[in-house]
């Protein structure tokens, strides 16, 4: 037996070894999933070197901005250094280099800024092209931001320096910058920046993005040509030099950091200096070139400080375009205060062909006007259409995961030009995928379950590449997929009977794979199939030793109680009866992965769930009905009771206890501010959540694994009681059937072992933590742009930063002790190996605690949060001059 054994565990060791070489096992978040957000030093800032060697940084000395490769950014393009002679001692050694682009209609840059989307940052690009490819033939080429365009890039001569920039508000997470070839050469790009702005700052009255026109620094004595970059410009604004004859400078003694005051936060060295007209009883004026487009619609920025100690003296002047109209106010300066006049409407020159500004002092001031800096720039409406989210992670995850050798960037669906290769998408707002063609696109691996995540795919083709492994079931349960071409890969196993029943009269094809097993009749060989994965049989094989000595006695016992229970209670419905609680199905309230959901009233008033799944095979129904009568047995509070079911032949149907709340899922992401639940709540629910899955696995015999825990697995009742929903995919721990290879479970919450271990009680506890992680952070488990959330949440944890880690909806209001507690148990959940992770009995405890603690916090927060309920006095400090 001794000998056996030993030499059984030898062969797990060494099955276990074979397949982690040959890439079977993989690590589903140990993947570098942070390989492209690079923390810059400076937070929210975003700077990139382009064409510098990948992997190399380094801080500019005059700037102290610290630039990065752009090998963490974009995948394409070639490095090139510019022509020598482009190159004198005071070229920035940013634009020494560049990246070019000879490939590919569309290049792209892809950006994750920190703050994520509806956030406002500053995008800036330049281009210089210094005869870098020795052609002598500067190119022009268009800028995309996201699906719109930007702007034309005309380089006219080898040394002249281009910089397009834009105030934007992404309304994704991920935001692609692109370059696209426009036939007239090939595009390139020196430097990439993005800063994050204050959200309060730069807010146009008409939706759109601001395109810089220019920012003039006036008065000041350095040279026309050099740029003000000032380290003190905690937005990195970039100003230039202007002034003209008929102005005169004026400059103050003092640069102040009070300059900076204002949500603006204008740099104290820019502020210093000021233009005043020459001849002081005339208007300080400056016209605008707009001849090219007068119907351009330009919003104007205009700071003032006042720089001379007045003494009593007043300047006082109003702000006109065209000389005539008013149009930010009057301005009264005060000493070193910056105060910034901006328009609260576009203007453009369509009617007049000339936009002048000018300030006019009025009667009474006893001085002429003064102008310190000037900001111009056009708005312009971006579509901000995109690619349905969870089609584009999907995409992405495909992309990566078979290392998909196409020219795959920028948005899959948006514009249609520049369509990715092999797809095509639905014509909505937010278009969709409906077709992937990779055949023949050297895949090798298995067929992962980023597949699954196109929804509103109707036809793929994965014919001719080099898939193994099986058929994975949830080709069934997309619900507009009629055409799947497998033909010509490796796959092996049987094909699941749901996706034969989908098929049916659709087109499935599997032609050229000479392992798979298609024909009914070797529907018994499937469990065989099954267990041809080695580690799998080796592993059920000692557990059935395991389990058979040791619990002999007590599985006879309890099936013995089993059957007697079994008899008990009337849960078996039928199909009248569900036509007739349903009301003839007359109001779905969801769609699951078994099938359509609806509304049902019992006989005695209670409201019910009711999952109809249609044409179930016999197999399929005789499992399924072994499986309901074993959970028509489970109660308890924090689990969604099965109330019954009904098996006719054709129909399944299973009938749940109704949860008026919805699922957990629904309810983070929620946009409603009465939907946002409080820290209190969401421990509670946490709390619920774990006795329900501890009952699971340690109150049920036998024990039950859930295998597919998730926020939207956790129902809510009118009172937010959290109970946990969907045993389907649960089996019980000694029918051994959990051996099941199906890839069950939901990417994002997938036990990393799950493909060397199975799925057991500690991945469920796995699933438990990521959950956990939601509810600490009202985040989703994969952050949209395919960031585990583990990945995502593990820097600030470890810079110990809480107040970014907790949902930013709850405004602070949290215990921070039992907010580090929670993403402590969170973490313990989320341990690599199953061994490391807690079982849920101790879970329960710990979150039990953490809820005391918050309890026990609760009556100081409340004073806390009605102090903050005191309306605040709008600041005249800010701004004082504007009437
Ligand atoms: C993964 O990314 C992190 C941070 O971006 C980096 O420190 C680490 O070296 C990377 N690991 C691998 C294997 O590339
Ligand atoms: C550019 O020049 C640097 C040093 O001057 C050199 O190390 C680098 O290899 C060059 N890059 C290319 C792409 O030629
Ligand atoms: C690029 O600029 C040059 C000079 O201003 C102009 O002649 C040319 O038409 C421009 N090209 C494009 C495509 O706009
Ligand atoms: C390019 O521009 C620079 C300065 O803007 C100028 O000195 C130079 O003569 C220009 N070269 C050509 C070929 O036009
Ligand atoms: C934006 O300005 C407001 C008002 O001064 C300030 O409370 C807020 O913290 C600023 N936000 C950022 C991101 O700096
Ligand atoms: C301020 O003005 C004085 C002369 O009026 C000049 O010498 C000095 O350089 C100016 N300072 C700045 C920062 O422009
Ligand atoms: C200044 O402007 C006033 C009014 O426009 C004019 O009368 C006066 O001659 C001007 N002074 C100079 C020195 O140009
Ligand atoms: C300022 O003076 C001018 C000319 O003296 C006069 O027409 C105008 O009405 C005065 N404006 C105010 C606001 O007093
Ligand atoms: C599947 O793909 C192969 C190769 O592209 C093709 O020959 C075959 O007709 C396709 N089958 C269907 C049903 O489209
Ligand atoms: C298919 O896989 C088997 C083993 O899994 C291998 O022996 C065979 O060479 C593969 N066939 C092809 C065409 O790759």
């Amino acid at each position: 037996m001794d000998g056996r054994l030993t030499l059984t565990w030898l062969i797990i060791l060494l099955v276990i070894i074979s397949l982690h070489s040959s890439g079977w096992v993989l690590g589903t978040f140990h993947e570098n999933q942070s390989g492209r957000r690079k923390l810059s030093a400076k937070e929210g800032f975003i700077s990139i070197d382009c064409g510098i060697a990948p992997g190399s940084d380094y801080t500019d000395d005059e700037t102290q901005i610290s630039y990065t490769s752009d090998a963490n950014f974009i995948d394409t393009g070639i490095n090139y250094n510019v022509s020598k002679e482009y190159v004198d001692e005071d070229t920035d050694q940013q634009l020494m280099n560049i990246r070019s682009f000879p490939e590919g209609d569309r290049n792209c840059y892809l950006l994750q800024p920190g703050q994520g989307k509806n956030h406002k940052y500053l995008i800036r690009a330049w281009f210089m092209y210094g005869n870098y490819d020795s052609k002598n033939q500067p190119p022009v080429f268009k800028l995309y931001l996201g699906v719109d365009e930007w702007a034309t890039v005309n380089i006219t001569n080898a040394s002249v320096i281009i910089r397009k920039e834009i105030i934007h508000i992404p309304t994704t997470d991920e935001l692609d910058v692109c370059l696209v070839n426009a036939g007239s050469g090939t595009p390139f790009i020196s430097v990439l920046e993005l800063r994050q702005l204050n959200d309060s700052i730069y807010s146009p009255t008409e939706p759109g993005s601001l395109l810089l026109y220019d920012r003039w620094d006036f008065g000041t004595q350095q040279e026309k040509w050099s740029l003000i970059r000032d380290k003190d410009d905690v937005y990195d604004r970039i100003w230039r030099p202007f002034t003209q004859s008929s102005w005169e400078s004026i400059n103050s003694s003092v640069v102040r950091s009070s300059f900076s005051i204002s949500d603006y936060k204008l740099p104290g060295i820019v502020m210093a200096t000021a233009a005043t007209p020459a001849n002081a009883s005339e208007p300080w004026r400056i016209s605008l070139d707009i001849d090219d487009d007068p119907s351009q619609k330009l919003y104007i920025y205009m700071h003032f400080a006042e720089v001379e100690d007045l003494k009593g003296q007043i300047r006082e002047f109003t702000t006109l375009v065209n000389d005539d109209e008013a149009w930010g106010g009057t301005v009264i300066t005060s000493y070193l205060l910056s105060y910034t006049a901006e328009s609260d409407y576009s203007m453009s020159g369509s009617t007049t062909k000339k936009l002048s500004f000018s300030l006019k002092r009025t009667n009474r001031s006893t001085l002429p006007p003064i102008i310190n800096a000037m900001e111009v720039y056009i708005i312009k409406e971006f579509s901000q259409a995109s690619t349905q989210q969870n089609d584009v992670d999907a995409i992405k995850g495909i992309k990566s995961e078979y290392k998909v050798s196409r020219n795959w960037q920028g948005d899959p669906c948006l514009p249609i030009k520049y369509q990715w290769d092999g797809l095509t998408c639905s014509l909505d707002i937010s278009p969709a995928i409906i077709t992937l063609n990779l055949s023949s696109s050297n895949l090798a691996g298995n067929i992962r379950t980023s597949f699954s995540g196109l929804k509103s795919l109707q036809n793929l083709d994965l014919s001719y590449n080099k898939l193994t492994g099986s058929v994975p079931e949830f080709f069934a349960d997309l619900p507009s997929l009629t055409i799947l071409n497998l033909t010509g890969n490796n796959l092996t196993g049987s094909v699941p009977q749901a996706v034969i029943n989908k098929f049916k009269d659709g087109t499935l094809s599997l032609g050229e794979n000479p392992g798979l097993c298609q024909s009914a009749s070797c529907q018994g060989k499937e469990k065989k199939n099954r267990f041809l994965v080695p580690v799998l049989i080796v592993i059920s094989t000692v557990i059935v030793i395991l389990i058979l000595i040791a619990a002999l006695a007590m599985i006879i016992r309890k099936f013995e109680r089993r059957e007697t229970k079994e008899k008990s209670g009337n849960s078996e419905f039928t199909y009248s009866e569900v036509v007739s609680i349903t009301n003839n199905f007359s109001l779905t309230i969801g769609r699951g992965g078994f099938g359509q959901v609806y509304l049902g009233t019992l006989a005695d008033g209670t409201q019910v769930a009711v999952k109809v799944r249609s044409e179930s095979s016999i197999q399929e129904a005789k499992a399924l009905q072994a499986e309901v009568k074993l959970l028509t047995r489970v109660h308890h509070k924090n689990l969604v009771r099965l109330i019954g079911y009904c098996d006719d032949g054709t129909n399944m149907v299973l009938i749940y206890e109704y949860m008026s709340n919805g699922n957990l899922q629904q309810k983070l992401s929620g946009r409603e501010a009465a939907d946002v639940l409080n820290w209190k709540q969401r421990l509670q629910i946490a709390v619920d959540a774990a006795h329900g899955l501890e009952y699971l696995h340690n109150g049920c015999k036998p024990p039950i694994v859930h295998r597919d825990m998730k926020s939207s697995n956790i129902l809510l009742t009118e009172t937010l009681e959290a109970k946990i929903a969907d045993f389907g995919m649960s089996r019980d721990l000694e029918s051994g059937a959990f051996l099941s290879t199906d890839p069950v479970g939901t990417p994002g919450y997938l036990d990393p072992e799950y493909q060397s271990a199975g799925l057991n009680k500690k991945s469920d506890v796995y699933s438990f933590g990521i959950v956990l992680l939601e509810l600490i952070t009202g985040r989703p488990a994969i952050i949209p742009g395919g960031n585990y959330i583990v990945v995502w949440v593990s820097p600030m944890i470890e810079r110990g930063d809480i107040g970014s880690i907790v949902d930013p909806r709850l405004q602070g209001d949290f215990n921070t002790n039992s907010a580090w507690k929670a993403v402590e148990i969170a973490l313990a959940c989320v341990a690599p190996t199953g061994m490391q992770r807690p079982d849920m009995s101790h879970v329960v405890v710990d979150l039990k605690e953490c809820l005391e603690t918050e309890v026990a916090s609760g009556r100081i927060q409340m004073v806390g949060s009605h102090l903050e309920d005191v309306p605040v006095v709008p600041s005249t400090e800010s701004a004082p001059h504007a009437r």
